[in-house]
């Protein structure tokens, strides 16, 4: 029972902190309970008791009389830290009940609802899973930048898949040279255009809303980002999308895909992140060896594997025309 119990509490008072701004409010410094209960609009008795939870998980530390963030949870989970994942604790809570319809989905063996459905009828769904990605988009970047090869005379970047539009943003900010297109559904891409106007790249980023199964994405490309999005298609869909990517691609053009590879045996985090694909999309991860069977029929050659330090961040594969 102890499996079942610690991290169902575990998990839902690292979420609540989130959902409270607790982390945040201790972001600039150390508080009492009482001055951080009156931060976070929250009663003494309740934040003194999920303080002691955070301080056992090793969230939050004592420091003489007052509270403080660990160094960890400065790091991870606040404005002033490396990279702020509070939209993935938000999301959470909003994946939370859907877990509640696992037993179902297994029976079925698909989503009853996919999450781009129930995207499209509780739209701050959308909204929150792109801040989400976007948290994961700024923690991943610099591998981007540091492993994937732009020349002067590559001028033309189609991210496919590309929400919250970081990826396209810090490319163009690198390479001056480079313009892009970013297709998404529409769900993903309520905050993208704003986005791209604070960093004023407006007139080198074009958003395409839609379904990128459906539409015509344009030609003679340079380069394609196809990031974090195959695990969201069936395999035939991919099979038929890396076609399309590599007609769209201009001879010498590199294709990108960031992915989490199936390797056998899956380990505890492949394995749950199956689980969820289970129910919130019906489709799964993939293996190298499917990529490469993927890759070699649509006429691409060179095909490198890059895996991400560390591991949890998933793996590369550059492919060129
Ligand atoms: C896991 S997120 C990755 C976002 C971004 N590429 C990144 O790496 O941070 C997958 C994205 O693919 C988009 N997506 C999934 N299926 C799609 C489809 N059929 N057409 C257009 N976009 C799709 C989702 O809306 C979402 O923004």
């Amino acid at each position: 029972m102890l499996d079942v119990y610690m991290p169902m509490m575990k998990s839902s008072a690292i979420i609540s902190a989130g959902r409270l701004g607790l982390f945040e409010a201790l972001a600039t410094g150390p508080l009492s309970v009482q001055q951080l209960a009156e931060k976070i609009h929250s009663s003494a008795k309740g934040t003194a008791t999920l303080v002691d939870f955070l301080i056992a998980l090793g969230y939050l530390e004592k420091q003489g009389e007052l509270l403080a963030n660990t160094s960890s949870t400065q790091r991870w989970f606040t404005s002033l830290g490396q990279v702020d994942y509070t939209p993935g604790l938000l999301w959470t809570h909003e994946a939370w009940p859907m877990m509640g319809g696992l037993a179902e989905a297994v029976r079925s063996g698909h989503p009853e609802k996919t999450l781009w459905d129930a995207m499209v009828t509780q739209s701050h769904l959308g909204e929150l899973f792109s801040s989400y990605m976007a948290a994961f988009a700024s923690d991943l970047g610099p591998d981007l930048l540091k492993h994937i090869p732009v020349s002067s005379g590559q001028h033309r970047l189609l991210d496919l898949g590309g929400s919250h539009g970081l990826h396209s943003i810090r490319f163009c900010q690198r390479d001056p040279q480079l313009s892009a297109v970013i297709v998404d559904l529409p769900s993903a891409l309520t905050d993208t255009d704003a986005t791209i106007a604070q960093e004023q790249l407006s007139e080198r980023i074009r958003l395409v809303p839609g379904d990128l199964q459906e539409m015509d994405w344009g030609r003679e490309y340079d380069l394609v980002f196809y990031l974090s999005v195959a695990h969201n298609h069936t395999a035939d869909e991919n099979r038929h999308i890396i076609e399309r990517i590599s007609k769209a691609l201009g001879q010498g053009g590199l294709l990108v895909i960031h992915e989490y590879l199936a390797e056998a045996p899956l380990d505890a985090l492949d394995a749950a992140f199956r689980l969820t694909l289970l129910i919130e999309t019906g489709t799964q991860t993939y293996s190298y060896a499917d990529y490469c069977h993927w890759l070699t029929l649509a006429g691409f050659e060179s095909i490198e594997r890059i895996d991400l330090n560390p591991r949890q961040k998933g793996s590369l594969i550059l492919a060129r025309r």
